[in-house]
């Protein structure tokens, strides 16, 4: 039986661990938090994702997995670590130092016909550099005596387990021998198509896959700030506009966050800064949003003031982590939104985030929380930034004369799609009342 190592065991480290572990893999999980080993050592999955519990406990109980403190040999090294952007860095280059150090640890025990298997996403060239670092640090040739690959990873928050199965991956190998080495392992539990490619290939499909996604969602941000200019719902008429056969807008949201989409691109940009302009920009774009979105906030508040102009103005924030259903809040866009908020004197704000724990929000991010109903029924003004499940029924939960403020898409209307909403007039114009 092969023994795999995962290095990294987070979003994507821990729930690969588990699959392997289910296909007959003996594996080991090494991470540098060691309160973090402990935990998982103790069954506590350390993240919501759907089944990763009873997965990781029946893993743990069948002894085909266990987290480790010390790095150990094995077959297979899987490297899961954290690729943020450089503290501080206005060019937002990558900070690899994570995945350097992972070397040191590699290092330590890599043998004969082993093979390195990146997944963290990295700037195009760092495989190559990876190999060369363990060259360096072994006096072992990379490429013949023990193997480098890039398989870089797509999973979707929420759906991981299903999506490490059935997604196609691209397996990069700095050389054939390595490609195929990578492919001996994935074969035995991915079920979408392996594409054996280079690195540098591996690579560039990732950073570009993320920087169209990135650029998509800067179209629909865009026609969102037309829409808001003439007081268009920018969600209705996104639909109408779908419903082109060749059109598919995304619907405009507070924001990018997370630690691929708005990270990724950057990548991209920092190894090809001639040829990236169109990603620059969706990038910059992007990142303006949650600013137009607090203008519009305060805007707002401004307006409720001139007719209340005795009292502190209320409100309720509904969502704060970087996207529906997920409890991260890794570059959230919504909590920068809440934070902004935070510094304004002259109002009084609860949030609303069932994800994440009230004492999390209250003692890192001093934020308030409160259950739905009762911040509903105490805000003169609710905020939609985050279009949780969870958020659905707010509808029927919103009393009377609420201003509700959506930039996430929650109170739209699908009805106007219907056959029967077709037929009616839609909009009334001045020319009406003439
Ligand atoms: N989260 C996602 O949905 C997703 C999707 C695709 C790709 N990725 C990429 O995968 C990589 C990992 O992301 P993540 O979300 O799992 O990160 P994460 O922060 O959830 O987990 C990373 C783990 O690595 C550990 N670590 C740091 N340095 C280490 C070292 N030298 N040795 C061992 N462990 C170390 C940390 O303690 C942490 O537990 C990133 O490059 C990310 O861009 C993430």
């Amino acid at each position: 039986m092969k023994k795999i190592c995962v290095l990294g065991l987070g979003y994507i480290g821990l729930p690969t661990s588990i699959i392997l572990a289910e296909n007959n893999f003996e594996v080991i999980g090494f991470d540098v938090d060691h309160i973090k080993v402990d935990r998982i050592n103790n069954s506590d999955a350390v993240i919501q994702e759907p089944e990763i519990s009873s997965k990781l406990k029946k893993v743990l109980s069948e002894k085909k997995f266990k987290a480790v403190k010390e790095i150990e040999s094995a077959d297979y090294f899987i490297i899961a670590v954290p690729t943020p952007f450089k503290v501080n860095n206005l060019e937002k280059q990558a900070d690899l130092s994570y995945v350097w150090s992972t070397v040191e640890f590699i290092s330590q025990v890599l043998k004969i016909g082993d093979t390195v298997i990146l997944e963290s996403t990295v700037p195009v060239g760092t495989t190559e550099e990876l190999a060369r670092n363990l060259e360096l640090s072994t006096n072992l040739k990379a490429g013949k005596d023990f193997f480098v690959a890039y398989c870089p990873e797509r999973v979707f928050p929420g759906k991981i387990f299903y999506e490490l199965e059935n997604n196609s991956r691209v397996l990069g190998g700095i050389n054939s021998i390595s490609a195929q080495k990578a492919q001996e392992l994935y074969i035995k539990f991915v079920k979408g198509n392996l594409h054996l490619e280079s690195s540098i290939f591996a690579e560039m499909i990732k950073l570009v896959e993320n920087s169209s996604r990135d650029a998509q969602i800067a179209i629909a941000n865009q026609v969102a700030s037309l829409a808001y200019k003439v007081g268009i719902d920018p969600y209705k008429l996104i639909s109408i506009a779908n419903e082109h056969p060749r059109v598919k807008i995304l619907n405009p949201t507070c924001g990018v966050g997370g630690h691929c989409i708005a990270v990724d691109p950057w990548f991209l940009v920092e190894s090809f800064p001639e040829q990236t302009e169109l990603f620059k920009k969706s990038r910059q774009i992007n990142d303006a949003k949650p600013y137009q979105v607090l203008n519009f906030i305060k805007e707002a508040i401004s307006k409720w003031k001139l007719s209340n102009p005795n009292s502190k103005c209320k409100m309720a924030i509904l969502g704060l982590t970087y996207k529906p259903n997920v409890d991260d809040l890794r570059e959230s866009p919504a909590l920068l939104i809440a934070q902004e908020l935070n510094k304004i004197a002259e109002i009084d704000f609860v949030a609303v985030e069932p994800y994440i724990e009230p004492e999390i929000l209250n003692k890192k991010y001093n934020i308030k929380t409160e259950k739905l109903e009762n911040a509903l029924n105490d805000s003169n003004i609710i905020i939609c930034l985050v279009a949780h499940n969870y958020f659905k029924n707010l509808k029927n939960l919103l009393l009377k004369d609420q201003i509700v403020l959506d930039f996430c898409g929650l109170m739209h209307e699908k009805d106007y799609l219907n056959l029967e909403a077709t037929k009616t007039i839609n909009f009334k114009s001045k020319y009406d009342e003439k």
